[in-house]
């Protein structure tokens, strides 16, 4: 370890950390910073004391989320300072992401330690962005945000870790919820052209990509222009997708249920490699509440349009997301929501305490919930949830199901992989097997996870 960190100083490369938080679109984000800033010199450490530029990609959706960037930059500027007493030279901070986005101007003011801020539509900026930075040190900088043509401007290699990916091809929003930030931060709905991202596919099939998964904050508006200049659908996106060599897994997330077209639909039913498994948030069963959400749907729809999907394909999973809390949430809202997750059963869900978020129309809206109550709801909900997430995994024991080993495990060559639905799967003497999709018997459950046994005839 010690002898690679010599020979990468002995290069004149610098050490890079990078802190994400939030959604897998800051995922995708950060491996992208990564590589702009790999040819000027820049190689990943999990060491954010001997970092010579720390990066911290940022998520502003809910206030904690938000609160928890202001805490770390406070812990970043102690081991800076150790780092300059130890002759370690400068760290530089830069805070990217959603928040820089939302409250860049706030950041510079609030946090003098931070040298730069950059949002999430100006990554490509960041080599001349840092040289600033360090060229004229004490100058803070603060990249302009406007949307540009981000994506043509980034590196075409990617660094790949694995035999899965992300892969953005949508970014932004439209719908304005009531209580979401995200159409301020990640602007209008704006998709990439296909050719690209047919590019940026191949790319990371030729490295061993077995298995991605498309991004979009709003992924079924897809609409991204293809070769004759027409608009596409996410649908035959997938298609064209499924036709690469290699490419075994196709997933797509996050979606609204109004964009679920009967195309993507018909997907699900044709295409082998798009996975049985949908991220469709539904944030409230009550009709009242999804009307003050902005939600432009309402439980009959979203009951009646699972209904169709899991017609398409019975093996599909459901996941959603869930507010709990949302102003002028009554005991009667919250029962509608709990008896729509026990109409639906989902495979796996996100669930969250409304968070007030300064600038968005619910949060000027009167009836906020006791925050009391709203833990409680949230208590409820997710016990739920864990019950009927663990009454799906009971029914795949004893299942062959195929599993993509992506990792290893700690011991006896035990290998951890993932099965259609996401779950992770552990099986002994599977560690060779990473990069494969090999069929696995279920045996048993853990915690959060699937026991398997490889099929001895098969391996
Ligand atoms: N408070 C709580 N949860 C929120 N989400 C978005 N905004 C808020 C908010 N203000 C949740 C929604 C969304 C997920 C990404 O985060 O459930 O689908
Ligand atoms: Fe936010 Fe999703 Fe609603 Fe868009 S559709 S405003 S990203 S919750």
């Amino acid at each position: 370890m010690s002898e690679t960190v010599s020979t990468s100083q002995s290069l004149g490369q610098k050490r890079l950390h990078i802190k994400t938080y939030g959604c897998q679109m800051n995922v995708y984000d950060s491996e992208r910073m990564a590589d702009v800033l790999r040819p000027l010199g820049y190689v990943m450490s999990d060491a954010p004391e001997d970092a010579d530029l720390v990066l911290l990609n940022t998520c502003h959706i809910r206030e904690k989320a938000a609160e928890k960037v202001y805490s770390e930059i406070g812990r970043l500027k102690e081991m800076r300072e150790d780092k300059e007493a130890r002759g370690g030279g400068r760290m530089t901070i830069a805070v990217a992401g959603c928040v820089a986005q939302a409250e860049g101007a706030e950041i510079m003011n609030r946090a003098p330690a931070v040298d730069l801020v950059v949002g999430p539509q100006a990554y490509h900026q960041l080599p001349e962005l840092i040289a600033r930075t360090t060229r004229a040190r004490g100058e803070r900088l603060m990249a302009d945000f406007a949307a540009d043509e981000k994506f043509d401007k980034l590196p075409v290699e990617r660094e790949v870790s694995g035999p899965t990916a992300f892969l953005t091809v949508q970014e932004g929003c439209d719908k304005f919820c009531t209580f979401c930030v995200v159409p301020y931060t990640r602007g209008a709905e704006w998709s990439r052209p296909v050719a690209q991202i047919m590019d940026e596919a191949r790319r990371l099939a030729d490295k061993g990509v077995r298995e991605i998964t498309l991004l979009g904050q709003n992924v079924n508006a897809f609409n991204g222009a293809d070769k004759s200049g027409a608009e596409s659908t996410l649908s035959r996106l997938i298609e064209a997708l499924a036709g690469i060599n290699g490419l075994d897994r196709i997933r797509y997330t996050t979606s609204h249920p109004n964009d679920m077209g009967d195309d993507l639909i018909q997907a699900h039913a044709d295409i082998p490699q798009l996975m049985p498994y949908l991220h469709l948030p539904v944030q409230s069963g009550s009709n009242k509440i999804l009307r003050a959400m902005n939600r432009k749907h309402t439980r009959e729809s979203y009951i009646e349009l699972i209904a169709r999907i899991k017609a398409a394909n019975p093996d599909i999973a459901m996941s959603g997301d869930f507010i709990v809390g949302f102003p002028d949430e009554t005991d009667k809202d919250f029962e509608d929501t709990m008896d729509l997750i026990r109409q639906v059963e989902y495979a796996s869900a996100f669930s969250f305490k409304y968070s007030k978020r300064p600038g968005t129309p619910a949060a000027a809206m009167p009836g906020q919930v006791d925050d009391k109550v709203a833990d409680e709801r949230l208590k409820a909900l997710q016990a739920l949830i864990i019950e009927q997430q663990q009454a799906f995994k009971a029914g795949l024991i004893g299942r062959t199901i195929d599993v993509l080993f992506d990792k290893r495990g700690r011991h006896n060559e035990q290998g951890i992989g993932r099965s259609p639905w996401l779950h992770s799967v552990f099986a002994e003497d599977a560690a060779h097997l990473i990069g494969q999709i090999v069929p696995v018997k279920i045996v048993a459950l853990g915690n959060n996870s699937l026991q398997g046994e490889l099929i001895k005839e098969l391996v």
